[in-house]
């Protein structure tokens, strides 16, 4: 696959256009700034009367991303920090709260293809996985330092892995022999413990597995609860929050928290079923497929008195 131009294509941007809505002079935070595909977008809407508030864990894609904000004529207050950090980065701007929230989870494609952040088992790459590279422990720590039955808990819990035990045991019998190091290695682990009897198979049986480390290394399920956690207080009345999520685990937790938010009467959803992409979309950027995007609103206060 080539990368896209600008090293990632930004998913559902028609979508996170119309439901976000933003206008001139409003507040927006972006809160996985990426390469900034998204944020140009909404930032050139606020205009220069507005502000885009841009949160990225990776310093390489925030320094990308800065660059390219520069094209616009909206003001911007951008962040190294994990979204977990919201409430805090928008206290150090001086902002209770805001028009408009973007998560598009994940990583970038340019994140996958660059040996540096070894994410991607397609090449041979050193088994790191972290996206801020501030962060304690690479996969390699996890898969070479995790006791098995951990190992397998995180391979089942966080991609459903379903040999996820046969995996662990492999992991832990090689790691005796020599530490596994690079992508490239922990592959063909996983690929020789899966059994023949499990028959042919759509998608490379390494793909679960990277997956889950990807996750536990940069606690991915954490922070994404920190923020449904905090979003709600930072959006003014009428706000709306839209989060972009690639793998079932992260989409159950948005529509468990929207559904949650609805119930007590602080939010209402936008969109009764996750919103996905086009097949034109699909065939211009096949990481798109599994986009699913969800949309909330906060009520406002006369609602939020008459549910109450
Ligand atoms: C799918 S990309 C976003 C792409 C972006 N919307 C664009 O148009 O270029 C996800 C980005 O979020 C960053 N990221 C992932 N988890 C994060 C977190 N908890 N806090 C802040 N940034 C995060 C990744 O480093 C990556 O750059």
């Amino acid at each position: 696959m080539l990368l896209p131009p600008e090293g990632h294509e930004p998913v559902l941007l028609g979508q996170v256009l119309n439901y976000l809505a933003p206008g001139p002079g409003q507040t927006f935070v972006d809160c996985t700034l990426g390469r900034g595909g998204h944020a140009l977008a909404i930032a050139q809407r606020l205009g220069q009367t507005g502000l885009l508030i841009g949160l990225e864990a990776d310093p390489r894609n925030l320094r990308y991303a800065a660059d390219r904000l520069k094209a616009s004529a909206c003001p911007t207050r951008l962040f190294h920090a994990n979204f977990s950090q919201l409430k805090q980065v928008l206290a150090e701007v001086g902002r209770d709260q805001v028009h408009g929230i973007l998560a598009d989870l994940g990583v970038s494609t340019n994140q996958l293809f660059d040996p540096a952040y070894g994410l991607s088992f397609d090449q041979p790459m050193p088994l790191d996985m972290r996206l801020d590279p501030d962060l304690p422990r690479t996969a390699a720590d996890l898969v070479n330092h995790l006791p098995e039955s951990e190992l397998a808990r995180v391979l089942y819990e966080l991609a459903q892995e379903r040999y996820s035990r046969r995996i662990a045991r492999k992991i832990v019998e090689s790691r005796e022999v020599s530490p596994i190091k690079t992508t490239e290695a922990l592959a063909e682990l996983v690929r020789s413990a899966i059994p023949r009897w499990a028959g042919p198979v759509r998608i490379d049986p390494a793909t679960r597995t990277f997956l889950a480390l990807r996750m536990a290394v940069n606690r991915e399920m954490e922070n994404l609860t920190a923020l449904l956690r905090e979003a709600p207080a930072a959006l003014a009345a009428g706000g709306r929050i839209a989060v972009i999520s690639f793998q079932s685990t992260e989409d159950r937790a948005v529509k468990q928290a929207f559904g949650s938010l609805e119930k007590t009467g602080v939010m209402s959803i936008l969109t009764k079923k996750p919103l996905t992409p086009t097949p034109e979309e699909m065939a211009c950027n096949p990481r798109s497929r599994s986009a699913k995007m969800r949309v909330a609103v906060k009520k406002s206060c006369s609602l939020l008195v008459a549910s109450c």
